[in-house]
């Protein structure tokens, strides 16, 4: 069935009036994308649906609708004087479901890592697959951050290494250790909906039986592990150093990330005095790979 598709830029604080006033004005779905390059992050205990500060909204409507009235219907219903920016296409014969799914693309991170999306075929053997579908959510290995972490973690022996990943959003990159090899996982999060989707991927995978997903307050006291991967913020990394320092062990590495290239001489001054340090960047974000020192050395 054919759809016309009305694209719209407003600021993250009209989201949600112009949403319900496409809605009310006939659209059958509304669909968020980001108008600018902006990542999403969220902080400790921010349960909110987060936003970019300039979104996309995509209408869809019946094929013969016509778009100028459609966007003169919307602006009078919000009462706004000035016009919304809009531009509207065509899907011909086309789901729109499909036309959505058709953007994404397996995801080579690094090695014989790939994340894949679950409706397309994975690459064949001897490539290593995570399966994981993208959404809102943070963490399926687009944003340059995630990347880092997947590419670290992909090109160093992980053979039954036991893993904690702080922050772990989908559970991304504990999923990707445990298939490259890891023995077993820690996902942690402060957010119930980032581990109740870090558990449904682990499942996805089969790697369930290898990966606890758990609050940092559940976190076993004398948990530690091989590799703890930390993809947050600067902040929280700099405020968290005391607890992710006692997390890694001796000769042990500590990732990471979230922070931007001119953060990471900050965060890195927090975590200097008991890690080795070394410094990958991509796209201007920071990746901090810190070897743990024994005493003395
Ligand atoms: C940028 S996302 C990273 C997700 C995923 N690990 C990745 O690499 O794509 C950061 C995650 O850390 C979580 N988070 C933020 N502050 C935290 C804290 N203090 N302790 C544990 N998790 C935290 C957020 O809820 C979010 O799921």
């Amino acid at each position: 069935m054919p759809w016309l598709c009305v694209r719209l830029s407003v600021d993250r604080e009209r989201v949600d009036s112009v949403s319900d006033a496409l809605e009310c004005c006939g659209a059958l779905a509304v669909m968020l994308e980001d108008a600018g390059n902006e990542a999403l992050f969220g902080g400790a205990g921010d349960d909110e649906l987060r936003l970019w500060a300039h979104t996309t909204l995509c209408a869809l409507l019946p094929a013969d609708t016509e778009p100028s009235q459609f966007v003169r219907d919307v602006t009078a219903l919000l009462g706004m004087n000035t016009p919304l920016t809009w531009e509207a296409d065509r899907l011909p014969d086309q789901d729109w479901e499909r036309a959505w799914m058709d953007r994404f693309r397996p995801m080579h991170a690094g090695g014989y890592l790939w994340i894949c999306p679950s409706w397309l075929a994975p690459p064949p053997p001897p490539a290593v697959v995570v399966t994981l579908d993208p959404g809102l959510a943070f963490g399926t290995g687009t944003h340059a951050t995630t990347a880092l972490c997947l590419n670290w973690l992909a090109t160093h022996a992980l053979s039954g290494k036991e893993i904690i990943d702080f922050g772990c959003g989908s559970g991304i990159l504990a999923i990707a250790a445990l298939k490259l090899g890891a023995h077993s996982a820690w996902s942690i999060d402060t957010d119930p909906g980032a581990l109740a989707v870090t558990c449904e991927n682990a499942q996805r995978n089969e790697v369930s039986d290898r990966l606890s997903a758990v609050t940092p307050q559940s976190l076993p006291a004398g948990a530690n592990a091989d590799v703890v991967v930390a993809n947050i913020l600067a902040d929280p990394l700099i405020q968290l150093a005391p607890r992710l320092t006692g997390l890694t062990r001796t000769g042990g590495v500590l990732l990471l990330s979230g922070m931007l290239e001119q953060q990471s001489a900050e965060v890195e001054r927090h975590y200097s005095a008991e890690f080795a340090v070394e410094t990958h960047v991509r796209d201007g974000w920071a990746l901090l790979a810190c070897r743990r020192l024994a005493l003395g050395t």
